[in-house]
Order: structure tokens, then sequence, then C-alpha cells
């Protein structure tokens, strides 16, 4: 019998004491996954969860999520936003995980993944792999400090191995954990060679609690091809979210966006930005996002140097509306891999 993907994407799954509608997920993304990012999504739906910027636990429990760069959501959202924290101390990320436990959000996820250089000096993000019972000591202290779903997200490690992956969602399962989202690459090497997939496998059969798998799927063949693999339990999408917010409702809801969705969702994003940042904020993580979007257009490049170019918001839409006067040739898929 044919594999139905919306019909798996629509079953509901559990995580901890709560329940999601849905099983594609948004992946945590830094300067991509905002507030205005997500309220754009939230006009397309069909995803179960959406995971916010990575924020410090440092900074969460005093933060102003008015003036906060990361740190910042639209109540609306609170039921279906999982907000992702770094750090290194056990004692900081529970205190981190109470303020959002107290803020409404559905859950707290734990970054194992992040491998940059700048978080890895500090002993944060991927880093924490070396260091397993760290690791578990963190998740085990949010566990005791509070009730709302505790998420993991993580990567194979620094080395090769899918023994040391599945000894790690083992022993974060026995901390306590909710739910994985494993992104089955090594730490250095960063997308340069393709996700293992069969990892996501292993450590899916090694847990009794929901696994999202994650990692170079791009369309809805890839997605299919990841759950029948690994028998995941949900998918993760990172890049391709960004490339095009549609597909989670593409895929589980059989919605088809139309024609004006490449022009309608710059217009979009470029008029949701300034309810969340100043203008130079805006203009930033407007030009990071058409990074990723002009990947659909044949000439995305030009697309991509007028925005980078552009000297205010204003300049920004004058670009998007050049662009659009004769419809842009489309690439059959966006070609994703070449951007980190
Ligand atoms: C620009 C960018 C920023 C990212 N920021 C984070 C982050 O803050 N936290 C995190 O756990 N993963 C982060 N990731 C990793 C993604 O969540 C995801 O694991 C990765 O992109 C692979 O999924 P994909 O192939 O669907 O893009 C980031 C990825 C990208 C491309």
């Amino acid at each position: 019998m044919e594999f139905d993907l919306a019909a798996f994407l629509n079953r509901p799954l559990g995580i901890g004491g709560k329940t999601i509608a849905k099983r594609l997920v948004l992946a945590p993304m830094t300067y991509l996954g905002h507030a205005a990012f997500r309220e754009l999504l939230e006009g397309f739906g069909g995803f179960g969860l959406l995971f916010s910027e990575m924020c410090s636990a440092r900074t969460i429990p005093t933060e102003n999520r008015r003036v906060s760069a990361f740190f910042k959501w639209r109540d609306a959202e609170l039921p279906f936003l999982v907000c992702q924290i770094m750090g290194a101390e056990p004692e900081r990320m529970a205190e981190a995980a109470r303020r959002i436990a107290d803020e409404g959000f559905f859950g707290v996820d734990v970054n194992f993944g992040c491998a940059a250089g700048s978080i890895c000096r500090r002993s944060y993000g991927a880093a924490l792999l070396k260091a397993p019972e760290t690791a578990a000591a963190i998740v085990a202290r949010i566990r005791r400090a509070v009730s709302i779903p505790v998420l993991v997200k993580f990567r194979t490690g620094w080395e090769d191995r899918p023994a040391a992956a599945v000894a790690m969602a083992r022993r974060f399962e026995a901390a306590g954990a909710d739910a994985l989202t494993f992104h089955p690459r090594v730490a250095p090497d960063r997308r340069a060679r393709p996700p293992r997939w069969e990892y996501i496998g292993r450590v899916k059969q090694a847990v009794s609690i929901p696994v999202f798998g994650n990692g170079d799927v791009f369309d809805a063949d890839d997605c299919r091809r990841m759950i029948l693999s690994t028998g995941c339990d949900g998918v993760a999408l990172g890049r391709i979210a960004v490339a095009r917010p549609w597909v989670f409702a593409e895929w589980s809801d059989g919605v088809d966006p139309g024609p004006g969705r490449f022009h309608g969702t710059l217009q979009r994003l470029l008029a949701l930005l300034p309810h969340y940042f100043d203008e130079p904020a805006a203009m930033r993580r407007f030009r990071r996002f058409t990074l990723y979007f002009a990947a659909n257009f044949r000439f995305g490049h030009t697309l991509h140097r007028r925005i980078q170019g552009a000297g205010s918001l204003a300049q920004m839409a004058a670009v998007v509306e050049g662009f659009f006067e004769s419809p842009p040739e489309l690439n059959p898929a966006p070609n994703m891999n070449f951007l980190q």
C-alpha cells in the first residue's frame, strides 16, 4: 500500500503531557526563525510546532521581550512555540526554563547541536556532546524545574560514530527529555556532507520518546523517505522552510498557495518585520532571509545582490517590486546545499 504522507503528518503526537496536531515542525534557526518569520508561517499553517531562534540561558531570566534580539514572541503563538536555549550551567539553564514555562511556551528545547566556533568556545551547543555527563545533568536539572515538555536537539557528535549518538539519546531520555530532534551530522563538517539518515533510525530504535528527524529534507519525497527509512515520529524542517514557507501546508494539508506565493511572501515578510525589529535589525533579517529565498529563482543572485545593496526597508521593497515586474523564472527545486 502506498504511504499516505499527509495522513501521517496529520496524526497527533504526544510530547510530555501535551499533544501536537501535526508532525512537521520548524527547526530552530538563528536570524531566520524570528517572530516575524513565524507570523508569516502561521499564515500558511500546516505545522505542529515552531522553534524559536537560539536564546542565551544567561540573559533569559531578566530579558525584556520588547527589546531583546532573540527572546521575542507573539502571545498567540505560545501554544505551539518552543523556546530553544543554549548554555552550559545546569542551574542557569533551569532558571531560563522556568521563565519560559512561566511565560506560557509549549516547551523548552536545549541546544546540543550548534557547532559554531563562538558557541563551542564557551562550551555551549554541540561542545556539550563531548561532556555527556554535563549534557545529561542540564536536561535533568531543567526537568526538575519545569513541567512543560523538555525537548533536546542534538547531532551525531564530533566523530562519525552512531553508537555515541545512540548512547546520548538514551541519556537524554533517562534525564527526562520528552522528545528529541536529531540531525545526523558530525559537528565540524557542518552541512558539507549529506546527513546519515540511517542514524536517525538507530536513535529512534533506542528510545521510547518521540524523535524528529532532521537534515536535508527539501521536498515531499525526501520527507516520505526519511519517515519510511528511519521510523521517525516527525520531521523538523530547516532551510526549505525559509525558501518555501508554505511547504508545511502543502505536504500536510495539500494546500496549493498559488502563483503569487513568491512575491506575496517577500511583501508579507517586509510588512511584518518592523512590528518586531528596528530598521537595521529588520534589514539584517530580510537580507538573511533573501539569501535562502533567492534559491527559488533562476536569477536569484540578482535579487540577493540588490537586496544586500539596499539601504532601507523602503529600498528593499522597491527591489522586490522591480524583481517581480516580469515573472521571474523559477528553479524546479531550490538548491539549498550550497547554503550553510
Ligand atoms: C542559518 C541557520 C541557523 C541555524 N541556527 C540554529 C540554532 O540556532 N539552533 C539549532 O539547534 N540549530 C540551528 N540550525 C540548524 C538547523 O536547525 C537544522 O538542524 C539544519 O539546518 C539542518 O536542517 P535542514 O537540512 O532542514 O536545513 C541552523 C541552521 C541554519 C541554516
